[in-house]
């Protein structure tokens, strides 16, 4: 005790030494503890029914890859259509993402964030994919969150998304349509 009663500041230092070295381990215990809870394993299949959330939401996270589809004609899909075409049914299937579908496009004034070919119509779409990755945002991912939130959404569909668009690359002609 001859330590401790030596001088009150003393006392005070080493106080305070033990409740900063208590809050760390706690700290420490509390991450450790939410660690090993887990990440979740990843899912075996991408989970289905995921709703279309657009291009501004994937490149919010995405914004490399924002930046390199704009500069593609796949960004431009939809404002290439002369303008009686942009409420045609049988042009919006190729022109627009998710067009049909019950959360897919609708049209420019309703839903700007899925013109043309976006994200969703090779990722497929990715509402449930944005709201895991979500959970991390800020932090780097470690390698079992990694894995976890890329297999919530496809890199490559197991179909060939591309010849859903592209039957023109095929033996079929593109639809015709007058020229303005
Ligand atoms: C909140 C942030 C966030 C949002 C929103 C988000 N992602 Fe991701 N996404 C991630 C993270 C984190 C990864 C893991 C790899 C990485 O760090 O880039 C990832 C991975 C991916 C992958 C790789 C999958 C694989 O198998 O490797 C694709 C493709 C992808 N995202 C597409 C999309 C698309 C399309 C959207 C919009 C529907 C989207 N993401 C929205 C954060 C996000
Ligand atoms: C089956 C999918 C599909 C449908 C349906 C479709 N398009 Fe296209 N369109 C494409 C693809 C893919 C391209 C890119 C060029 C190519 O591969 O032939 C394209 C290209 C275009 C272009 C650019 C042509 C150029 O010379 O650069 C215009 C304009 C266009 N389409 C208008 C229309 C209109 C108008 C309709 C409706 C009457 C329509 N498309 C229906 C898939 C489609
Ligand atoms: C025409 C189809 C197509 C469109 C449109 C598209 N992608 Fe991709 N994307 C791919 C393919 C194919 C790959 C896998 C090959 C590769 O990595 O380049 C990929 C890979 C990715 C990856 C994984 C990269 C990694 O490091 O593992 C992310 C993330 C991604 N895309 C996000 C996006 C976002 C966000 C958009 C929209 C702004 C978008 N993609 C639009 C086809 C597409
Ligand atoms: C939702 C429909 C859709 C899907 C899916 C799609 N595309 Fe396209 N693609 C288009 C349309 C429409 C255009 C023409 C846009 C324009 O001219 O502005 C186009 C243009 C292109 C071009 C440019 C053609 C040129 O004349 O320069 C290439 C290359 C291409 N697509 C490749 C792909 C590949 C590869 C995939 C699959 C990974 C794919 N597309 C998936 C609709 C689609």
């Amino acid at each position: 005790m001859r330590t401790l009663h030596a001088s009150p500041w003393r006392a005070m230092a080493f106080f305070g030494a033990v409740v900063v070295a208590v809050t760390i381990v706690v700290i420490t215990a509390r991450r450790g503890l939410l660690a090993a809870q887990g990440t979740p394993k990843p899912f075996e299949k991408v989970p289905e029914g995921q709703k279309y959330v657009g291009s501004k939401v994937c490149g919010s996270c995405h914004f490399d890859q924002l930046l390199s589809w704009k500069s593609t004609k796949h960004a431009k899909g939809f404002e290439i259509l002369p303008a009686k075409y942009q409420e045609d049914k049988t042009c919006l299937k190729c022109h627009s993402t998710g067009f049909g579908e019950e959360t897919g496009f609708k049209s420019i004034a309703d839903t700007p964030d899925l013109v043309g070919a976006s994200c969703e119509s090779c990722h497929g779409p990715g509402s449930k994919h944005s709201e895991i990755a979500k959970q991390f945002s800020g932090k780097k991912l470690s390698a079992d969150e990694d894995k976890y939130v890329r297999s919530s959404i496809y890199k490559m569909q197991p179909k060939n998304v591309c010849v859903d668009c592209h039957l023109t690359r095929a033996h079929k002609k593109h639809p015709p349509y007058d020229k303005p």
